[in-house]
């Protein structure tokens, strides 16, 4: 990976998904989440502010040493304490079934194998374990598809490997879950190529 996406892609993501704009979503995502939770993609720590007091331990999946150390003050100041423990979510160092949670937002998007990184979070989940997700992935309407088809090469190269139009839903499915919650839905502020987004629970039957 170059500078541009080692160094300037997590400082971006920092300022882009910030929670005056992304606060509103993260905290319904988050809502419900207890035990062990696995985040992959845990960036620069957004999602610490709004961990519900039933989770005791997160583990953190994270690549960018950048979006690590952006994320020092955020973890410090976690209610429940947050270790890194991986850096690549296609390959999860952690044993099976052991996780209570898991925990991704816009994150499966950027990640090149992702069926292989979601096979990667169920196998990691308890029977019964519960993936809380918001992604941005493939519109319905056609008009909008055919243009994230067409931005989706400048995008991977501008923003750090992200993909438009990723189907999420059959990929939870096709990994094993059972989506127990799903709400798709046009970002209001974004352009609706960036912007369909998926957001729900899926359960590790
Ligand atoms: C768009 S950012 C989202 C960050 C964070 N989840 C948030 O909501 O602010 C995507 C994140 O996925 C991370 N990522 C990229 N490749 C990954 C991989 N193979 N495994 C886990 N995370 C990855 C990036 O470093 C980045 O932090």
């Amino acid at each position: 990976m170059g500078l541009w996406g080692r160094a300037v892609v997590p400082r971006l993501t920092n300022v882009l998904l910030a929670p005056k704009r992304t606060g509103e979503i993260r905290e319904r995502v988050c809502a419900g989440l207890s035990g062990q939770v696995v985040e992959i993609g845990f960036g620069s720590g957004h999602n610490t502010a709004y961990y519900p007091a039933a989770v005791s331990e997160v583990l953190a999946v994270e690549p960018s040493d950048v979006g690590w150390r952006l994320a020092a003050d955020r973890v410090a100041a976690s209610t429940a304490p947050v270790r890194r423990v991986g850096l690549d979510g296609q390959s999860l160092p952690l044993p099976d079934a052991g996780a209570d949670c898991a925990l991704s937002t816009w994150t499966v998007c950027t990640i090149p194998d992702a069926a292989q990184a979601l096979a990667e979070v169920h196998r990691v989940l308890r029977p019964g374990g519960t993936l809380h997700f918001v992604e941005h992935g493939r519109a319905p309407d056609a008009s909008v598809h055919a243009w994230q088809q067409r931005l989706d090469p400048i995008q991977k190269r501008v923003a750090g490997g992200c993909h438009l139009s990723r189907p999420i839903a059959e990929l939870l499915t096709a990994a094993g879950f059972t989506l127990t919650k799903l709400d798709t839905y046009y970002a209001p502020k974004e352009p609706k190529a960036f912007g369909y987004f998926y957001e729900g629970v899926a359960t590790r039957s």
